[in-house]
């Protein structure tokens, strides 16, 4: 008898501290990441320029990890889409013209197959461009970020053209 009475004060003590709890967790509504009410609209972010213009303006981008796409430097805007029949990228950055027009050829994992084969031209896999390199704004990160990039362990950064 003596432990049921024992229980049932434990159970009635942890009823009253979450009566006491409870109200306070309801007064926090959620907040969201982005720092506004979690119903609100989005606000799109002002559209910034991108800091390239013509192909040979400007310094590249310097890389910052081992096997990242560098970045465009570049505009990309007045160029055609990229599709099934026409690449425009690969007017100035294929095998067969790159030296012609002055630009680094694209990278040699671009003439591999899925298999690891080496073809003549680039490789089908590597044909949307913009799926892995990027034009970039000259802005401020938009959230805070400590990431340090290893690029000084890679053993080859890109092609030796
Ligand atoms: C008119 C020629 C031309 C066209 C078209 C062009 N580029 Fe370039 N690209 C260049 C030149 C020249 C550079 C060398 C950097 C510089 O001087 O701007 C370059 C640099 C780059 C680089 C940086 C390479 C590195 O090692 O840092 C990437 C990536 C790139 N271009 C991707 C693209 C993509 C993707 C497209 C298509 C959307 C494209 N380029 C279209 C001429 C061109
Ligand atoms: C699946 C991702 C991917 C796609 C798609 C892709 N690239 Fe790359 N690109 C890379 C990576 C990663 C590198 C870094 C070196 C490497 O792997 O060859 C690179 C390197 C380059 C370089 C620099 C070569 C050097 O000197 O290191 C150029 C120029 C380039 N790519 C242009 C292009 C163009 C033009 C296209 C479209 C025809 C394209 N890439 C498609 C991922 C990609």
């Amino acid at each position: 008898m003596k432990q049921v009475l024992k229980t049932t004060i434990a159970i009635l003590a942890t009823a009253a501290c979450w009566a006491l709890v409870m109200p306070v967790q309801a007064q926090d509504s959620p907040q969201s990441l982005r720092g506004a009410e979690v119903a609100a609209v989005d606000q799109a972010p002002a559209e910034k320029k991108y800091i390239g213009g013509k192909p040979g303006g400007q310094a590249k981008v310097a890389r910052t990890f081992r096997d990242q796409p560098p970045i465009i430097p570049h505009a990309v805007e007045n160029y055609d889409e990229i599709t099934l029949e026409q690449n425009q990228c690969l007017s100035c950055h294929g095998a067969d013209v790159f030296e012609k027009k002055k630009a680094p050829k694209i990278g040699d994992s671009h003439f591999l197959d899925r298999d690891g084969k080496k073809l003549a031209t680039a490789s089908p896999q590597r044909h949307n461009c913009l799926q892995c390199h990027v034009p970039q704004v000259d802005t401020p990160p938009l959230v805070e970020n400590s990431f340090k990039g290893d690029i000084a362990d890679s053993p080859v950064v890109g092609n030796k053209n």
